[in-house]
């Protein structure tokens, strides 16, 4: 068991349930338990958390405990539920189905295959002049021994700026460069997290900080993200109290996959339930760099602690380019110091030239980010006019920055989209693999990183094996598939 939901909480989470489409021919107890099914294939309520009494539901929703019981009869007879005289009802899939959330990533050598299962983009046109002049400045480091754990001293300089610019004053003693920011995410846990400890995450995440926190065996629990609002405050504050985790792990700017943005009185409030519980936040800045459509960010979450409670992590690979492996902790120096302790168990140190490289695109920054910018904005305007052309029953709501969008499918068939996919020479992510479980798979993840041209093709042939599907016979409800 993970936690548990209040009444008033599931009250909230079931929404309009008693007025969804086709309702009228059934009776209350079915949509009810049809709307908790609905919210668990979603990922929205988690699985393994114990479900409110039958009496408190029944308070909360204005209807009779009869109605309750027979809902919580059919979740139990359906799979759903889990139930233990006096103890209570815990949330569960059919079959104990589980998916395994982590797997490779890397495309295949397969230049036919357009591959929107990665959501990066190919490097900048700058990267080659900055990586001739980081040769040039090699020499002034060729004297030593190379080993910097927290990084050089330039590097760190540039990013302790850039944290400035935007309203967070910081030194470069707060700033550890890393290889990338999936190396910064495993070096904060394995100093943070002791093997078993409990993590908040948002449903759905990004897939490889949960094989992280596989590695650390941590014990997840989640807030479900709503497809078109993203975090819903009072449930995010109320989970933070109640399940009281050693760490979150949230991705508030243009959050993969979803793209929401978190507003600034949310982020306020996250630090100050964090800190009032004994939460230490590990928030992930991958995209804070790709707004779009002159979207203006909100402060930088760390802005609102007092307490060294948040630890920031971002890195190079999404605004200039993933093969350079350069990210970064932000935090307090006596924390960096610890970190770089740790580090140097693992890796010891990156690689100086890198490092250097990183180095002149920052200082190319402004110019490099407003080109991404402008490139961000055209591929996902492609994606969303060809989604609108060939698939018009999925529902998007369209991303104002970073690279991702969270599509709502026309039905539960994102793993067997994504097989038939395939086979037609495209990559794809399915819903579940952003999930625990084998949630989710009512959603896809499509990236805009490819070009324009590239998007338009990948989606006409979505859309013919989406159609394919249908003759194939629909999935159900009932049956989520599984990859494992
Ligand atoms: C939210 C998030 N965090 C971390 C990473 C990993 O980034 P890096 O290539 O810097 O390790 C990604 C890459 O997709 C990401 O989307």
């Amino acid at each position: 068991m993970t936690g548990q939901v209040r009444g008033v909480q599931l009250a909230r989470l079931l929404g309009q349930w008693h007025a969804l489409p086709g309702r009228r021919r059934s009776p209350d107890y079915a949509a009810l338990a049809g709307t908790v099914r609905g919210l668990l294939a979603d990922g929205r309520l988690p699985l393994g958390v114990r479900l409110p009494a039958e009496r408190e539901l029944a308070e909360a929703l204005r209807i009779s405990r009869t109605t309750v019981t027979a809902a919580y009869r059919q979740l139990r007879e359906t799979g759903h539920l889990a139930s233990r005289r006096g103890a209570g009802s815990w949330t569960m899939l059919p079959g104990n189905h589980r998916v395994a959330s982590t797997g490779l990533w890397t495309p295949l050598d397969d230049r036919e295959m357009l591959d929107l299962g990665v959501a990066a983009l190919a490097a900048p046109p700058q990267l080659l002049s900055a990586a001739r002049a980081a040769t040039e400045d090699l020499p002034r480091y060729l004297s030593g021994a190379g080993y910097h754990p927290t990084g050089i001293i330039e590097l760190r300089e540039a990013v302790a700026d850039a944290y400035t610019a935007r309203g967070l004053p910081t030194s470069p003693d707060q700033i550890m460069v890393t290889s990338g920011t999936q190396h910064a995410l495993d070096l904060v846990l394995r100093l943070a997290l002791a093997p078993g400890g409990t993590v908040l995450v948002e449903s759905p995440t990004y897939p490889n900080a949960l094989a992280a926190l596989a590695g650390r065996r941590a014990r997840i629990t989640t807030h479900g993200l709503a497809a078109d609002a993203g975090w819903e405050p009072d449930l995010l504050l109320g989970s933070l109290r109640q399940t009281r985790p050693k760490l979150a792990y949230l991705i508030p700017e243009f959050q993969n996959p979803t793209g929401h943005l978190m507003p600034a009185s949310l982020r306020e409030r996250v630090v100050a339930a964090a800190h009032a519980v004994g939460t230490d936040l590990i928030i992930d800045e991958s995209f804070v760099d790709l707004s779009m459509d002159g979207t203006e960010l909100p402060p930088p979450v760390a802005t609102y602690d007092r307490h060294s409670r948040v630890v920031s992590i971002g890195g190079m690979s999404k605004p200039y380019w993933g093969g350079l492996r350069i990210g970064w902790v932000r935090a307090s120096a006596p924390q960096v110091q610890r970190l770089a302790a740790v580090r140097v168990g693992v890796d010891m140190a990156s690689p100086v030239l890198d490092q250097l490289v990183a180095v002149h695109l920052l200082a190319d920054a402004e110019a490099i980010v407003a080109d991404r910018r402008v490139q961000l904005a055209v591929q996902r305007d492609a994606l969303l006019g060809a989604l609108a052309h060939r698939l018009p029953e999925w529902r998007v709501t369209v991303p104002r920055g970073g690279v991702t969008l969270w599509a709502e499918l026309d039905g539960p068939v994102s793993s067997a989209l994504a097989r038939a996919a395939e086979e037609v020479g495209v990559r794809l992510a399915p819903g579940p693999r952003f999930g625990l479980d084998g949630t989710l798979e009512r959603f896809l993840r499509l990236p805009f990183t490819l070009p324009a041209a590239d998007l338009v093709e990948a989606v006409g042939r979505i859309a013919a094996v989406r159609y394919d599907l249908d003759r194939a016979g629909r999935q159900r409800w009932r049956e989520p598939a599984v990859i494992a």
